[in-house]
């Protein structure tokens, strides 16, 4: 069952992902060579908390950490820890927060000091199949209209969709229903409606898309050990379009920034 929100909760969906969104940016422009991403969790969960929120990640299913950071060949999960960023790598940070009972949930990639032209690209081409991805989450759309963009504009660009990681919707849990795949399935999933709340999330490999679990049981990295990107975004189905949930005023490399 997905459930439709009311404007109340659609309200506190969206200070809760203002949150995320927030201590997204301040992460994120602490990307720099040395620094480690024990640091950069460190500052995260500090964000998180100052602005009364809880971190989502924390203690769920046993994750150890307030944030993922996941450098490089590390497609999401990766846990921080002392491995220290170097110029040329990117670099995915996701972020949940549960506040006023709502979750809010949202990543990014960015680069460390400058990056090849393959990761730039990849980066670009991620960020573009989320806001393709966006743009067919209009009521009246199937589920799979979504998960076809993403993967028309990952393999037009000669990437690969992984497979065994989704999106999900959110409100109450962090992991609602639907389920949303980045790729099609074959079934066309249920029918989007207003209050629908979705967290969308792309992982885009420049090789294979085959998947490797670390002992840690939690880190994914690319089979392959090319570099793969992450971007997500809480959304509102509207009445006549989505609203994306996790923006702020003045993030310019937000999805909005590169939609095509
Ligand atoms: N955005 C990810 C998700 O929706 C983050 C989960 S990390 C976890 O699954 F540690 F909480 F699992
Ligand atoms: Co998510």
């Amino acid at each position: 069952m997905i459930a439709i929100r009311t404007t109340r909760e659609i309200a506190i969906l969206r200070e809760a992902n203002r949150i995320v969104a927030d201590v997204l940016d301040e992460m994120a422009s602490h990307v720099a060579p040395g620094a480690t991403t024990r640091d950069l969790d460190a500052l995260g969960e500090r964000l998180i908390r100052e602005r009364g929120g809880i971190p989502s990640f924390l203690g769920y299913r046993g994750y150890p950490a307030a944030t993922c950071i996941s450098v490089d060949e590390v497609i999401i999960h990766g846990i921080p820890g002392p491995r220290k960023l170097r110029a040329g790598e990117i670099v995915g940070i996701d972020v949940g927060v549960l506040y006023k009972g709502y979750h809010g949930d949202a990543a990014l990639t960015v680069p460390c000091g400058v990056v090849d032209k393959e990761r730039l690209r990849l980066l670009q081409v991620t960020e573009r199949a989320l806001a393709a991805a966006i743009a067919m989450a209009t009521p009246g759309n199937w589920l799979q209209d979504v998960s076809r963009a993403i993967q028309r504009t990952a393999e037009k660009a000669g990437f690969s969709v992984v497979r065994v990681f989704v999106g999900h919707g959110i409100g109450t849990s962090m992991h609602e229903d639907p389920q949303i795949p980045n790729f099609d399935t074959g079934d066309r999933g249920p029918r989007l409606k207003p209050g629908m709340i979705l967290a969308i999330e792309p992982m885009i490999n420049t090789g294979t898309y085959e998947v490797r679990l670390l002992d840690d049981h939690w880190t994914a990295v690319t089979a392959d050990g090319k570099p793969s990107a992450h971007f997500e975004h809480s959304i509102v189905v509207g009445e006549k379009e989505a609203e994306i949930l996790s923006l702020t005023p003045k993030r310019s490399w937000g999805v909005l920034g590169h939609a095509s």
